[in-house]
C-alpha cells in the first residue's frame, strides 16, 4: 500500500508531466508559425512521449491501489526569442523535472517504499535522455547559429524523429 504522502507527490508529478506535454504543445504552435514544421514534428512527439510518462504514473498509482487525482494545469510559454531560446527552454525544464523526479526518489527512500525505489530506477534513467536530447538540439542550434541555411538544414535532420510507444503501454493508445 502506497502511503498518502507518496500518492500526493506522484499525483503532483502527474501535473508535471502534462504540464510538460502542454509546454511541447506551445513550442510546436511557436515553430509551426515560423514554417519550421521538422522542430515542431519533433517538440510532438516529445509532448507525447511526456503524456505516456504520465501514463507510467497513472498505471503504477492503479496497480497500487491508490487515487489519481487530476489539478489544474498552469498556463505555458507561447513565445520565445529565437528557436535556440526556445530548446534553451526545453534543456533547462529537463533538468527541473530530473530534480522532481529525485525529489520522488528521496521520499520512497525515506519511506523504504522498495516497490517505489524500483518503478522510478526507470525515470531516473529516462531524464539522462532527456537531458540529453535536449542539450544535443541545443548545441546543434549553436553551432548552426543565425544561418538560415543551417536553420533550415537542420529542421529537416529532426523531422526524422519517431515516437516509439514503450512496449508495457501497449493497448492503452
Ligand atoms: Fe517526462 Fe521530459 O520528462
Amino acid at each position: 500500500m502506497l502511503s498518502k504522502r507518496m500518492e500526493k507527490a506522484i499525483n503532483e508529478q502527474i501535473n508535471a508531466e502534462i504540464f510538460s506535454a502542454y509546454l511541447y504543445y506551445a513550442m510546436t504552435s511557436y515553430f509551426e508559425s515560423m514554417t519550421l514544421n521538422g522542430f515542431a514534428h519533433w517538440l510532438r512527439i516529445q509532448a507525447l512521449e511526456e503524456l505516456t510518462h504520465a501514463q507510467k504514473f497513472v498505471s503504477y498509482l492503479n496497480d497500487r491501489g491508490a487515487r489519481v487525482h487530476l489539478s489544474a494545469l498552469e498556463g505555458p510559454d507561447n513565445e520565445w526569442d529565437s528557436p535556440l531560446a526556445a530548446f534553451e527552454a526545453v534543456y533547462e525544464h529537463e533538468q527541473k523535472v530530473t530534480g522532481l523526479i529525485n525529489k520522488l526518489m528521496e521520499l520512497a527512500q525515506q519511506e523504504s517504499d522498495f516497490a517505489t525505489v524500483n518503478f522510478l530506477q526507470w525515470f531516473i534513467g529516462e531524464q539522462v535522455e532527456e537531458e540529453a536530447a535536449a542539450d544535443e538540439m541545443v548545441q546543434k542550434l549553436k553551432l548552426v547559429d543565425k544561418t538560415e541555411g543551417g536553420l533550415f538544414l537542420l529542421d529537416q535532420e529532426v523531422n526524422n524523429r519517431s515516437f516509439v510507444l514503450m512496449p508495457e503501454l501497449t493497448g492503452l493508445f
